[in-house]
């Protein structure tokens, strides 16, 4: 389905959409035309050139190539269809992606409002390695949508994130939020492998001590970039006392309800994390999702009541700053574990 393009522009439509890999039906083809018909300068099109295809980041972490012969096949339809001028910039590009060779990773990559991005390594297949780990999902984007919108909740804290999958919820945080520390964890070998690429590629350092968490700051003053681990943590076998290095102030995750059994992992782990805290102090929790199954979503709160975890959903919040498409409801509720 076609978005919207009203704001932003239709050049930094394309770009936020292409930088990020989105279906090319998510484009806003129709207002590309509208613009192609009335014009007979090709300046519109090398402008989408530039913001996608050449985009520094795009040459630096490129998509996959199959996904950028798409899309250019598409703009030289379009192109192709006005009566603009020829634009050889598009056939050069075309001819550049054709005689070049697929790699099973490619990037995407995510603009931050502070005029930084997010770039990450991922698979090109949505269920890889079998896991879904390998991809970023759209509870991510909106769960570090809230938290830009939100920095004060992880401001100076350490924040422990529960399947962070390829990293984007957590390098978003830690470009936007100053966290103290920031522990990413996911249970799987080869999503914590890709995991710790991405925070390599996004500039970040990896501890691997949880004993550097827990050395209380000299200073109050939010230092520029938060100390980084990425730990293998099963929810089904971690145990409290491994539990109990973290000691998190606010604890986050972001798609990782989607079926009943890992819902009852995951309220499991919680309950550990919460009987674990050095100065009974409960942290944070704050668990994204998209509700894809209304049964999912009534089990994961019955079960929540069950054990005495109370709820809040919180309100959406106002700006979008990430291309997603909401097929479905995403909703962040708070717990207080
Ligand atoms: C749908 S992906 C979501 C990844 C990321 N949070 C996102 O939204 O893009 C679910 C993640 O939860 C992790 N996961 C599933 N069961 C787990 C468990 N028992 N312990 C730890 N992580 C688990 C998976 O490895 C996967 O990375």
């Amino acid at each position: 389905m076609e978005e919207s393009p009203a704001a932003p522009a239709l050049p930094e439509a394309f770009e936020r959409r292409f930088l990020a890999a989105r279906p090319l039906p998510s484009f806003p083809w129709r207002s590309l035309e509208e613009k192609l018909k009335n014009s007979l300068d090709s300046e519109l099109l090398l402008n989408i050139l530039q913001k996608t295809v050449l985009h520094p980041l795009c040459v630096k972490h490129p998509p996959s190539l199959k996904y950028t012969r798409s899309f250019l096949s598409e703009l030289i339809k379009k192109h192709e269809a006005a009566p603009s001028e020829p634009l050889d910039e598009l056939y050069e590009a075309l001819a550049e992606v054709l005689s070049a060779e697929e790699s099973p990773q490619c990037h995407r990559s995510y603009l931050l409002p502070s005029g930084n991005s997010v770039s990450l390594s991922e698979s090109t297949a949505i269920i890889s390695q079998g896991t879904t780990g390998l991809v970023t999902w759209d509870a991510a984007l909106y769960l570090a949508e809230w938290a830009i919108e939100n920095p004060g909740a992880f401001t100076n804290r350490t924040v422990l994130e529960l399947g962070s999958g390829v990293g984007f919820t957590g390098l978003a945080i830690c470009k936007m939020c100053s966290p103290k520390a920031y522990i990413f964890s996911d249970c799987h070998s080869q999503v914590l492998q890709q995991l710790r690429g991405n925070i390599l590629l996004n500039g970040f350092l990896l501890k691997t001590e949880a004993t550097t968490l827990l050395q209380p700051s000299v200073s109050t003053q939010i230092s520029p970039k938060p100390t980084v681990m990425a730990v293998q943590l099963d929810w089904d076998l971690v145990t409290t006392d491994q539990l109990c290095d973290f000691q998190p102030e606010v604890i986050i995750a972001a798609d990782v309800l989607y079926d009943p059994e890992i819902i009852l992992s995951l309220i499991g782990v919680l309950q550990k994390l919460s009987a674990c805290q050095a100065d009974q102090k409960s942290p944070e929790v704050y668990i994204a999702f998209t509700i894809r199954d209304p049964d999912t979503y009534q089990l994961f709160k019955m079960e929540l009541s069950k054990v005495g975890i109370g709820w809040q959903k919180l309100p959406s919040h106002n700006k979008k700053l990430f291309p997603y498409e909401k097929h479905s409801e995403i909703v962040i509720l708070r717990l207080k574990v």
